[in-house]
């Protein structure tokens, strides 16, 4: 487990930004009931270790209802969680649909709690910045931080699709402030 952190801590991208995963999350990863832990491949980044948390499967749009750069909020896994679903337009890490482009993600800064809710950069693909630290998040690349003073990726949602309708089925990650992610 220790060699693994140090390669995560290490990592860095083409343009040598360090490819951030929680080193909370990763460090929780050694053992919670029900989790699975997933190998993310980020493009530049290699290939890493983050924990998906699977919680009661919910309903959550309608694929024909998604527009491109069109974010909607949702509440997973309960109704006092806020994140939001978005078809990028561009093939995101964890997408889903026809062309792989459909995210969600907390809406809750994983650095201090401050909502992210529209604060979606169309251009960029990413949430922020932050109004309270100016942390900005890529949302084609897991949420990974991309500039600013979080230190920990945002808890991306995984879907599902079936049948047109799309469904959330867990959390690669934990909510800010929570102990576990259903509340
Ligand atoms: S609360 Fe978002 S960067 Fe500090």
């Amino acid at each position: 487990m220790a060699t693994e952190f140090k390669i995560l801590e290490t990592d860095n991208d083409a343009e040598g930004r360090p490819c951030q995963l929680s080193r909370r999350r990763f460090l929780q990863a050694a053992g919670v009931g029900g989790a699975t832990i997933a190998m993310l491949t980020i493009p530049g980044c290699g290939t890493m270790m983050a924990r998906t948390i699977p919680l009661p499967r919910q309903s959550v749009a309608k694929l024909a209802d998604l527009k491109v750069d069109r974010p909607v909020t949702i509440s997973f896994p309960d109704p006092g969680a806020k994140c939001m679903l978005v078809k990028l337009g561009v093939p995101a890490g964890g997408g889903i649909g026809p062309d792989g482009d459909i995210v969600a993600f907390s809406l809750d800064c994983p650095h201090m709690g401050m909502t992210l809710i529209g604060s979606y950069n169309a251009k960029h693909k990413g949430l922020g910045p932050c109004p309270s630290h100016l942390t900005r998040f890529d949302l084609t690349r897991y949420g990974i931080v991309i500039s600013g003073h979080a230190t920990q990726s945002l808890p991306q949602v995984t879907l599902e699709l079936q049948d047109g309708e799309i469904f959330a089925t867990g959390l690669r990650g934990l909510i800010y402030g929570r102990t576990q992610n259903l509340g």
